[in-house]
């Protein structure tokens, strides 16, 4: 039986890069999904997947702030009292030297990345609890096992979302609750351009081989997903990386110095 045959699954950032291929590729498996981004407009390419049945509900929600994110919780209750599978990938990224970073910016990114995947566990774990099942899966980042300097923001969101879902995996494994953590090394998405505090980064200047292809970082961690797989490296950059931070993770740090400038 297909994992995602005719599971609830709620996808947030979902008309992004990866998002939208999180989206296509769960509606080709069966799944019955829940959009949402910030901007309704962004998800009309899904409109006739929900004339077919595959989408339950597109949701416009801000989660950049507590208010936002109540609303959409409130809003995903209305279509689903509780998903059997959450995917918390909405994220941002910015360049910059911490310092030179505005602090409204650096909040605003961890408010999305780290505190509102928390927040839409927080709620939603009660019920998975007293269901006895549900599978969350949080899309950290290689960031997420390794520092990126110039990213120091970006890097301590998805440290923290890995080391929640890592706590949260073993209190909850007992109700029959899967929790996955992804961390996908660079890949060609909108992501790549993000702000830039003082940094012109230019990823087009890297080695091209090294930019993973967002079609094939989901279809490895949407089987990974399927496979209940805790902690997830699609590609094989993550994976060389992952593999050279418990080697040496000083060397990794020493390393990565020049990544971004
Ligand atoms: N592309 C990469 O290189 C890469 C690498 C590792 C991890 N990731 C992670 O993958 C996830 C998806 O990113 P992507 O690469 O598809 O980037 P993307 O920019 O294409 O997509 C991000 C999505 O998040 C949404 N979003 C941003 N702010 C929001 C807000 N305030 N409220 C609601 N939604 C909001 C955007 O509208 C967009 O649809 C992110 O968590 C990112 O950190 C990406």
């Amino acid at each position: 039986m297909n994992y995602f045959k005719d599971k609830t699954i709620l996808l947030t950032g979902a008309s992004g890069g990866l998002g939208a291929q999180f989206a296509t590729q769960l509606m080709e498996l069966g799944g019955k999904l829940i959009l949402s981004d910030i901007k309704l407009e962004a998800l009309d390419r899904f409109k006739p997947n929900a004339a077919k049945g595959q989408v339950l509900g597109m949701i416009a929600a801000d989660i950049s702030h507590k208010e936002g994110t109540e609303k959409f919780l409130a809003d995903v209750k209305k279509i689903s009292p509780c998903p059997d599978i959450i995917i918390n990938n909405a994220g941002i990224a910015q360049a910059g030297n911490f310092g030179d970073v505005p602090l409204d910016r650096w909040e605003k990114l961890m408010n999305i990345n780290l505190i509102s995947p928390m927040r839409i566990c927080h709620y939603f774990l009660p019920d998975m609890q007293t269901r006895g099942s549900g599978h969350i899966v949080n899309v950290s980042s290689v960031a997420g096992i390794v520092p990126l300097p110039g990213g120091a923001p970006y890097t301590a969101s998805k440290h923290g979302l890995k080391g929640f879902s890592d706590a949260i995996r073993e209190e909850y494994y007992k109700y029959g609750i899967t929790v996955s953590s992804v961390h996908p090394f660079f890949t060609r998405t909108a992501i790549l351009q993000s702000e830039r505090f003082g940094i012109n980064i230019d990823v087009d200047a890297y080695p091209q081989f090294l930019i993973e292809n967002p079609e094939n970082v989901v279809t490895e961690t949407v089987k990974a997903i399927a496979n209940k797989t805790d902690f997830i490296l699609p590609g094989p950059t993550a994976k060389v990386i992952d593999l050279a931070r418990r080697l040496s993770p000083r060397l990794v740090g020493l390393f990565s110095r020049d990544l971004l400038k």
